[in-house]
């Protein structure tokens, strides 16, 4: 049986205060059936850990380098995100792939080096509008999945993926639950194929899930759960949709 999990990504945004009542709110609230984490900007995961202590929020990043340590100038490490309370990681953000040319390979090695200090990366992937109009949806999945299974294959049920279409990040225009649905059986199927417990693997639905659309998203077989972009900035609407997993 996958436990749901609604994961907050609060990209670039917060500021100590805001992150504060933000926070203060999500931890009022009573315990959430379904696993929460939220994602917050690197200069903020010290404040955050505070004021999450003694909650069952989890505390995830949003990026970490894929090297060990060293001259990588801006980067961080794995190792520093644990020291600083993080379970989870995000990797291969589409908005990373676009801005940073985040390869598949490199976002499978980030993935790898979270499981090596003993964390969650949140694996993602997704199609551009071109792609999915071109009928190159499976296609493009297909490719950033695999390079994912190649390198983690057996290790997969201890990830969490991700669809995320680039097309609904952020636009108001979310998949349709069948549409999305479609794609989640389609990256089960694949993970199957590649030898790993597909069933174990829990994969997550992100794109403009907003409190009116997550439980009907949700309630999809093959969706467990959402990554959650702007409506994760608001405390009331975040509950909401914790409260639909
Ligand atoms: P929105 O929920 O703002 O569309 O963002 C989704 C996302 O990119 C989460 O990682």
């Amino acid at each position: 049986m996958r436990r749901t999990m609604v994961a907050g990504n609060w990209k670039m945004n917060g500021s100590l205060e805001t992150n504060s009542e933000l926070l203060r709110a999500l931890v009022a609230a009573p315990r959430a059936a379904c696993e929460v984490v939220v994602c917050a900007p690197f200069p903020y995961l010290a404040q955050a850990r505070q004021l999450l202590d003694a909650s069952a929020i989890a505390l995830g990043a949003q990026d970490c380098s894929v090297h060990e340590r060293g001259a990588y100038t801006g980067e961080v490490a794995v190792g520093m995100l644990a020291e600083f309370g993080c379970s989870h990681v995000i990797v291969g953000h589409s908005e990373r792939r676009a801005w940073h040319g985040e390869a598949d390979a490199v976002v499978a090695a980030k993935a790898q080096r979270a499981l090596g200090a003993g964390m969650t990366p949140i694996v993602c992937v997704g199609e551009t509008l071109q792609q999915r109009e071109l009928g190159e949806t499976e296609a493009v999945i297909g490719l950033q999945l695999d390079a994912v299974l190649h390198l983690l294959g057996a290790r997969l049920p201890e990830l969490v993926l991700a669809y995320e279409p680039v097309w609904a990040i952020g636009t108001g225009r979310t998949a349709t639950p069948e549409q999305a649905q479609q794609v989640h059986a389609f990256i089960r199927a694949r993970a199957h194929r590649h030898g790993a417990d597909a069933d174990a693997v829990r994969v997550l639905y992100g794109g403009s899930v907003k409190p009116d659309n997550a439980a009907e998203l949700f309630a999809q077989p093959d969706i467990d759960g959402g990554l959650i972009g702007g409506a994760s900035l608001n405390a009331r609407d975040f509950l909401a949709i914790v409260d639909a997993a």
